[in-house]
């Protein structure tokens, strides 16, 4: 099976193409290679890779290929704050632009990396059908996305809708702007596990290898077990409040502890999601869990991320790094790059 993988150079894509090419899929990969991969030195490159705007794929570009994983986008809710109209374009617009691409060519299957942030703040455990109450121009894109995508389900063509938790642990372009990365990046660069909310919210999480494991499991399923499916990404007991994070980061890692940085801060984003469906329909069931995960990021990084500087650095955070690539003109206010 032929895969195009978008956003393959990301956090999760550079893991998702490592397990593709594991598993004999064959590979285009398509980014816009916005961010250089910060953690590991060696490269793991698909058999084809098209460095482009998913704003400008072509059919041409798709030809060929079954199935479509589309990673590819805006990554968290605070781009959002860039300019929330391109968030809306570069996730939304062009997540159906390409899907519609997709169908017309005969492509039979894609798999669209929503998110459990469009639960957005929900007091009770959530499942598939809840109402859902997304916060940010984000989860807005990702939540807009899944509703015109469902309509596109016939017999030839199968979205699939998958509504992945917050995710953590290592990969080859290590982001620590993500919850439990950020926090154990803290502690080991500052000894202060620093939370910028008073901890109460709730959230998913989810390992970035499963995530991976996720897709893979979707593009082995018969057409009839997902087709025009919504499936929340994670494990029940992968439900934690960001307090309880902190504290199995503050045993984990010596010489911690917790800072809160305003306790009259509540975060607006809490959600605690139930994670059944995906389980019973798919039979999936997440390796991971966050003590495993938290030893994992610790191990990998202790020897690392001493420094201030080096957590800081822009190669890690999203946000960042696109402001930076704007202040040095390498890309328009469109997020294009220029030439
Ligand atoms: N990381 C998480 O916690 C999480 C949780 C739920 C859903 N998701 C979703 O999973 C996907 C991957 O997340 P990630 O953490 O790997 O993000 P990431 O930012 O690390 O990777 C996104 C990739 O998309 C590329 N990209 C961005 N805009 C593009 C464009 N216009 N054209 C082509 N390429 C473009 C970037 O260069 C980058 O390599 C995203 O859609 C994200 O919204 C992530």
């Amino acid at each position: 099976m032929k895969v195009f993988l978008t956003g393959h150079l990301g956090y999760v894509g550079t893991v998702l193409l490592e397990k593709l090419l594991a598993e004999n899929f064959e590979v285009v990969g398509c980014d816009i290679g916005y961010y250089p991969q910060s953690f590991e030195d060696t490269e793991i490159v698909p058999q084809n890779f098209l460095k482009k705007d998913i704003r400008d794929i072509t059919k041409e570009d798709l030809y060929g290929c079954n199935a479509i994983c589309h990673l590819a986008g805006l990554s968290n809710d605070p781009i959002g704050e860039i300019n929330p109209k391109l968030t809306n374009e570069i996730n939304y617009l062009s997540t159906i632009r390409l899907a519609k691409l997709s169908k017309e060519i005969g492509i039979e299957r894609f798999i669209f990396s929503s998110s459990c942030s469009a639960y957005g703040l929900n007091e009770d455990i959530v499942t598939e059908q809840s109402q859902l109450a997304p916060q940010t121009a984000y989860a807005k894109s990702k939540v807009n996305s899944e509703q015109e995508l469902v309509k596109l389900r016939d017999i030839n063509f199968a979205p699939v809708m998958l509504r992945n938790a917050t995710v953590y642990g290592i990969s080859p372009n290590l982001r620590l702007d993500l919850v439990v990365n950020n926090l154990i990046g803290s502690a080991l660069s500052t000894g202060k596990i620093k939370l910028n909310s008073d901890g109460t919210a709730w959230r998913p999480l989810l390992h970035v290898e499963d995530m991976a494991d996720a897709f893979v499991r979707c593009l082995k399923a018969s057409k009839n077990e997902v087709n025009g499916k919504f499936f929340n990404v994670g494990s029940n007991q992968g439900n934690h409040k960001v307090i309880e994070i902190a504290e199995k980061i503050a045993q984990k890692i010596p010489n911690s502890e917790i800072e809160i940085a305003n306790k009259d801060n509540k975060d607006n984003r809490s959600y605690k999601v139930n994670f059944d469906k995906i389980y019973e329909e798919l039979g999936f069931k997440t390796k991971w869990n966050l003590d495993d995960g938290i030893k994992q990021i610790y191990d990998a990084m202790k020897d690392k991320c001493l420094s201030l500087e080096y957590f800081s650095d822009k190669s890690f955070h999203r946000l960042k790094y696109l402001k930076w690539l704007l202040e040095k003109g390498t890309i328009n206010q469109d997020l294009r790059f220029k030439n």
